[in-house]
């Protein structure tokens, strides 16, 4: 099949990449000219594990063209998917411009009929908004072309991308039009291998799928995080408690893991809007609102608990913290809405100093976040916990969850752990030598 890709992110990237190792021909458009000219080179602008090889391979075999011009990009192409950014907006809304202006675009290039994929998260009502865009173009030029606009949201996880697309739990068609649908199906089917991976349903129902699935997922997140809070508090194992409810089917052992909060381009910016579409149609969506305040909070547990530790030693002022992993979470250098920079913007902001490592991360924090006061990014592991007064881990990194503890306390002015992974024992840490506080579970 013809395929056209507008967008090169995550997403985007992934997708083409994907259907092109399945024999597709695709084609990929970006506006950005060094991008285009950095993909068409094999090599790739985001951390993504596998994918540079994927890309590679594909371009070099001819199924995977990079390109400016979405004229070209859809030229050949029977399915043209809009993989654009839906950044969040000042107001907590879906910044949907990207998207209406590929629309518009494609408007005004359409030479013969389309299936036109919004794959971008967007707000319910979106796929009806771009057909209106296209068809009031196609009418400007007087032209009478059959598009079709389909809703297929994207499941992948930042990390596992490449995985998640290759073997998906489900592929989610939106769509009112048995060809679309079938085309969709053909597209996916040597991904979604069992028939009943592939769910078919409405546009509007594709759409709040998306929000469901990640809300949900965040739900689960602040919960246990409200579980571990509470478990602090009367002397309870987070840890154990997780197990215990784990076990019952009907709960799951995944996303309960309680941490320093969730992060990244998602959960926070699908949650917020989700509350934003609720209260645009008059509910107020008091628990997801709950969900997205028990994390905003929660990015702040561990400075907290590092400033109340310091408190009794004349406070965090002048003294140094070393910090493990900025991404926010671990396989990624996305540092979007990332914990550590809550715990690195609470602590530097007392004036604390705060020595930073990622192991991929580095580059793009300095980009980011090189003009803070007080804040230093390093590229080594151990050399930066020199002299350091505490160690704090807020990316669960594997390389972090088997370190050298008897280098750490070597290095470190004293032998003080904030976890915020729970990547480590408490029982080990005390054997270590170390004073060690994590989430949920009573030193
Ligand atoms: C999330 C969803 O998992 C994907 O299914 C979805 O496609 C994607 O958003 C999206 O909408 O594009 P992602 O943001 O890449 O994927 O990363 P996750 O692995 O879901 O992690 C999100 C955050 O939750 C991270 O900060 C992670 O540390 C945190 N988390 C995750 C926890 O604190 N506890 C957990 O048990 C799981």
């Amino acid at each position: 099949m013809n395929v056209c890709i507008v967008g090169t992110g995550y997403v985007g990237l992934v997708s083409a990449a994907c259907f092109a190792e399945m024999g597709n021909r695709v084609v990929c458009v970006d506006v950005n000219p060094s991008v285009v000219e950095t993909l068409k080179a094999g090599k790739v602008h985001i951390y993504e594990p596998g994918l540079e090889e994927l890309v590679r391979r594909n371009n070099e075999q001819e199924r995977l063209h990079f390109t400016t011009s979405l004229e070209e990009g859809m030229a050949d192409s029977e399915v043209v998917f809009i993989t654009v950014g839906t950044p969040q907006a000042v107001d907590g809304t879906c910044d949907l411009s990207h998207v209406e202006a590929v629309a518009r675009e494609i408007g005004q290039c359409m030479t013969a009929p389309k299936i036109v994929v919004d794959k971008s998260t967007v707000p319910v009502g979106t796929a009806d908004r771009v057909r209106a865009i296209i068809a009031g173009e196609l009418g400007r030029r007087g032209v009478d072309i059959a598009f079709d606009v389909v809703s297929n949201p994207e499941f992948l996880k930042e990390g596992d991308a490449v995985g998640d697309f290759m073997k998906p739990d489900r592929v989610i068609v939106g769509s009112d039009d048995e060809n679309s649908a079938k085309v969709l199906g053909a597209l996916y089917a040597p991904f979604a291998r069992s028939r009943d991976k592939l769910i078919i349903m409405g546009v509007r129902s594709a759409e709040m799928t998306k929000y469901a699935a990640n809300c949900m997922l965040a739900t689960k997140i602040s919960f246990i995080n409200e579980i571990a809070n509470i478990c602090e508090r009367v002397g309870a194992d987070v840890s154990e408690v997780r197990t215990g409810i784990g076990s019952d089917s009907r709960i799951g052992y995944s996303f309960i893991y309680p941490g320093a909060g969730y992060g990244g381009s998602c959960f926070p910016k699908d949650v917020k809007a989700l509350i934003s579409t609720a209260d645009a149609h008059g509910y107020d969506a008091r628990l997801i609102r709950s969900v997205d305040e028990v994390n905003n909070a929660q990015k702040h547990v561990l400075a907290d608990k590092i400033i109340a530790y310091f408190a009794e030693q004349g406070g965090v002022s002048g003294r140094t913290l070393a910090l493990w992993g900025i991404a926010f979470k671990a396989n990624t250098d996305d540092i979007r809405e990332a914990s550590s920079v809550e715990v690195i913007r609470d602590l530097t902001g007392l004036g604390m100093k705060v020595r930073a490592f990622d192991p991929v991360a580095g580059e793009r924090a300095r980009e980011e976040l090189g003009r803070l006061a007080n804040l230093e990014i390093v590229d080594s592991q151990y050399e930066m916990l020199d002299g350091a007064d505490a160690l704090a881990v807020v990316t669960d990194w594997n390389q972090f969850r088997n370190p050298d503890f008897a280098r750490i306390r070597t290095l470190l002015a004293a032998p003080v752990v904030f976890d915020g992974r729970n990547l480590y024992q408490p029982v080990r840490m005390g054997r270590e030598g170390f004073a060690y506080f994590s989430i949920g579970r009573t030193p």
